[in-house]
């Protein structure tokens, strides 16, 4: 079916701009193409459906809309306009139905609406909606809290901060963090992304228009070379470097500028998510660990991307055998539901009453969702479907590199996979606008995925992901990067 799409007429190339310009009315102006043949999809789908190329006639009238009334600080990927999702599939207002290989921006673990999540949310919203549990108290936020103690690395005594985003997350570590250490400092990595309030924004590093026009911000961060081999910032190569980019922080970093006695905490991404899919070394978190250890600067793994089974294991940091002091999580927490949690070592947190709260944080219907979460990865096996269709998608993708060019690196962990575009293989020049080509192209033969960093596809579909959905999604994604392929030749 995907074969028999390009015989038939589909809008040209670059119809439509991916970035979907404030009040840019061209994209609303397009004509609607003919449907193609397309296949049915059930709860057990295995093929996309494309009834009209998207954005469809209802999809066109709510972008308008759309564009007069919601703030232009937002950047979409393309125009889906989202209706309903099941599993691994996204239904737009106009009947298409895409597989979802971005998992609703890496929050669906356990898939669309899972029917124990919808159930857990119906029957605790009947229940209680609200209670503020930084006023008072609740059961579902001390069960979601000790689960996730339970499977947070590290067996020593922890606890646990509750809020509503990745960011609040982040947040909440550095206000523990500067409270516990009574040290002012942070170290994080460039092309890092842990949020965009004010104080996580100083530790975001991935892309200036997320902080121009926004300074002065939190000061005394200072950024270092994330470690991204297929880019080394120093121009080495693993493993004859022998790691320079850990050694770099201790003697140019924390011997000559950024003394270690005034550092509380760095902030780390065990796999560099919105930097583009960035996969450290083996042995990179042990040694840097023991730099940390050594001048008592705690190590704050941010998972929000990456944590709740994305990688195989319930949080990335486990490949590399290192337990953080601080953990943080939000996104795929409670399949949906907003929650960010904060999880340290218990003495970490000793700030006194009244230091750090909110409103809506762990909120009760959230965390009913979340533990229904915990469970299905568990009962369902899903870190185990994870590593298994990962091997699977990572095998066929390095395939697909022997065979084009373009594709100039594969890399990542369980369903956390990353494919870079290069226009050409010697000088990796970053193939920025073809693989927005492909993005866009995806999208049109239905398959949602997104990019990251400056030419990175980010494979991120939910842990329940199958391998008739793999291969029909790698069928679109391969039909594109052959196109896109032949036009840069
Ligand atoms: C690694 C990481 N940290 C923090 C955040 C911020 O989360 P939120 O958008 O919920 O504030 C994100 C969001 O993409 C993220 O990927």
């Amino acid at each position: 079916m995907i074969d028999g799409y390009d015989k038939v007429t589909r809008p040209p190339l670059n119809h439509f701009n991916f970035h979907l310009a404030r009040g840019d009315t061209t994209l609303l102006q397009m004509p609607i193409y003919a449907s193609f043949e397309v296949v049915r999809l059930t709860e057990k789908a295995t093929q996309p459906k494309i009834v009209v190329t998207p954005p469809g006639p209802k999809a066109r009238e709510l972008l308008k809309k759309d564009a007069d009334v919601l703030s232009g600080s937002v950047v979409r990927w393309y125009p889906l306009v989202a209706e309903s999702g099941s599993g691994c599939i996204v239904k737009d207002v106009d009947g298409n139905e895409f597989i979802d290989f971005n998992s609703g921006l890496v929050v669906l673990a356990v898939g669309h609406s899972h029917p124990r999540v919808v159930k857990a949310i119906k029957e605790q919203a009947e229940k209680l909606i609200h209670y503020s549990w930084t006023d008072f108290y609740y059961k579902p936020i001390i069960d979601f809290g000790e689960r996730l103690i339970e499977i947070t690395p590290g067996t020593y005594p922890k606890k646990v901060f509750f809020s509503n985003s990745g960011a609040e997350a982040n947040e909440a570590a550095m206000k523990a963090a500067r409270w516990h250490t009574r040290k002012p400092l942070f170290l994080a990595y460039t092309g890092a992304f842990h949020g965009r309030t004010f104080a996580t924004m100083s530790l975001t590093a991935s892309k200036p228009v997320q902080r121009r026009h926004f300074f002065p911000l939190v000061p005394e961060v200072t950024h270092v070379p994330y470690p991204y081999c297929y880019r080394c910032p120093f121009g080495l190569k693993y493993p004859e470097c022998d790691m320079w980019c850990v050694d770099f922080i201790e003697e140019e970093v924390l011997k000559k500028f950024h003394p270690p006695e005034d550092t509380a905490a760095m902030f780390i991404e065990p796999i560099q998510g919105e930097g583009g899919y960035v996969v450290p070394p083996e042995d990179y978190f042990q040694r840097l660990k023991k730099i940390l250890d050594k001048y008592g600067i705690l190590m704050v793994d941010d998972e929000i991307q990456s944590g709740m089974g994305r990688s195989g294991k319930w949080f990335a940091i486990e490949h590399w055998g290192v337990i953080p002091d601080i953990i943080t999580c939000s996104k795929a927490l409670a399949s949906g539901l907003p929650i960010g949690a904060t999880i340290s070592k218990s003495e970490i947190m000793d700030w006194e009453g009244g230091s750090h709260a909110n409103t809506f944080g762990g909120n009760p219907v959230a965390c009913n969702a979340g533990l229904q979460v915990i469970d299905i990865i568990k009962e369902e096996r899903l870190l185990e479907n994870a590593t298994r269709q990962g091997t699977y998608l990572m095998r066929r993708l390095k395939e697909m590199q022997q065979k084009y060019a373009i594709i100039g690196d594969v890399r990542g962990k369980g369903l956390m996979i990353g494919v870079e575009l290069v226009k050409n293989a010697e000088t990796k020049e970053p193939a920025s606008d073809e693989i927005i080509d492909v993005m866009n192209k995806c999208f049109k033969r239905g398959l949602a995925i997104i990019t990251a960093g400056k030419s990175t596809m980010r494979f991120a579909p939910p842990l329940i992901i199958t391998k008739e959905l793999i291969d029909a999604g790698l069928n679109i994604f391969e039909g594109a990067v052959r196109e896109v392929s032949a036009e840069l030749k």
